[in-house]
């Protein structure tokens, strides 16, 4: 019944996570959810107003299917600015960061093409490409490099048939930040061997160690780069599902031709929230990205007082990736955390075959939260 392209998409694991916890939760269910990869602070009020605004002012309608020209011009300001993107307006297509993935490899895959991905990578890069028909190849990412994905393990991968290259930094789930080392390395790389670059940038304002470094930014990166950023992490605005994608002019023509037969534009009153997002006051910003470093420290010491489990000191984002010291399947330490600990987090085998053995928590959670939820997997784990 079903198309065959089907075969190759499984349901988001971090996404069926928390669809299970939404509903314990609504059972009644004492759950600690570390599952999310979503900020829990709310949207700002100077957004939420800027969308009331809106909506009181009858902006309801169809916008311009790349998205409203000044919100484009912000958006291109705010990637000069802060991260060095040679770019303006006519670069940048609005449009919910999830779907910029989605579209750019749709526009840029063919059937038979390569994508390499970083093992551990989230599951969305890996569901994409093969829904385009691509072969996914997995770049080896080490412990000892804290996760980071280095021009060496990229350059084992690399064939004729290389498309596309996926750089996620700060990534989930691991918050590996790359060095201005790595991003040169691979941009050298993707020059010599003629393929592109899906730049998810998505947690750049979150960056606790290091420098947050736009591959696009580097010379002559920018005309074979897609860069995708949005709203949801650092506005604390997963539910109003609008980021962006930045490209090359020919790019840019082929993701705004899918967006006009998909989703046509992003919905007009949150566009214009998420002119506000950008223009307005930014100390909510500072205040959110403070509050997940202080929380990164909780959690790490706590972990480090957890025998069965081990993991490096994440650099950015706001994700930890442990493994535990037990033969059991990451799907079954999950549901036993579940179960046992009440505690949800990501069974490790939703992002990659070396996500196998780990599991994901999401630090997006009260510090109270988090001193509970560490202690409950503590003695759930010793009871192992
Ligand atoms: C690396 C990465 N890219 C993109 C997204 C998607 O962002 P959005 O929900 O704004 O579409 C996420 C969400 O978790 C993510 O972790």
């Amino acid at each position: 019944m079903f198309a065959k392209r089907m075969e190759n998409v499984l349901e988001s694991g971090t996404v069926k996570t928390a669809n299970l916890v939404s509903k314990l939760k609504g059972e009644g269910a004492d759950i600690i959810s570390f599952s999310m990869g979503e900020p829990d602070f709310h949207t700002p009020e100077n957004i939420k107003e800027a969308c009331m605004r809106s909506l009181a002012n009858n902006f309801t309608y169809y916008t311009p299917s790349a998205g409203i020209p000044e919100l484009r011009r912000a958006i291109a300001d705010r990637c000069r600015r802060l991260n060095n993107i040679p770019c303006d307006a006519s670069n940048v297509l609005v449009t919910p960061t999830k779907q910029a993935i989605f579209m750019t490899m749709l526009a840029m895959v063919d059937e038979g093409d390569e994508v390499i991905l970083p093992d551990i990578a989230w599951g969305t890069f890996e569901a994409c490409a093969r829904l385009a028909g691509g072969k996914v190849r997995y770049a080896h990412l080490s412990v000892e490099n804290a996760f980071r994905m280095t021009p060496e393990a990229v350059a084992e991968k690399i064939t004729k048939r290389t498309k596309l290259l996926v750089l996620n930094s700060p990534s989930n789930p691991c918050g590996a930040v790359l060095t201005k080392g790595d991003v040169k390395g691979i941009a050298d790389l993707a020059q010599d061997h003629g393929f592109f670059v899906l730049a998810d940038e998505i947690y750049n304002q979150l960056v606790f160690e290091g420098e947050h470094v736009s591959i696009s930014s580097l010379e002559g990166m920018f005309d074979r780069t897609i860069t995708v950023d949005g709203f949801s992490k650092t506005y604390a605005m997963t539910g109003w599902r609008a980021g962006w994608a930045v490209a090359p002019k020919p790019i840019f023509k082929e993701l705004n031709k899918l967006q006009t037969q998909s989703i046509t534009c992003v919905t007009s009153f949150v566009q214009q929230a998420c002119l506000e997002a950008l223009l307005g006051p930014q100390g909510s910003v500072a205040m959110m990205k403070q509050e997940f470093k202080a929380r990164r420290e909780l959690v790490y010491a706590l972990m480090k007082d957890i025998p069965s489990l081990d993991c490096p000191m994440p650099s950015g984002a706001f994700y930890m990736m442990p493994s535990y010291a037990f033969d059991m399947s990451s799907e079954d330490m999950a549901a036993y955390l579940l179960e046992e600990a009440h505690v949800a987090v990501t069974p490790g085998s939703a992002f990659g075959p070396a996500g196998e053995g780990r599991f994901r928590l999401s630090y997006a959670a009260s510090r109270e939260n988090i001193e509970k939820g560490m202690a409950r997997i503590k003695d759930a784990l010793a009871r192992l």
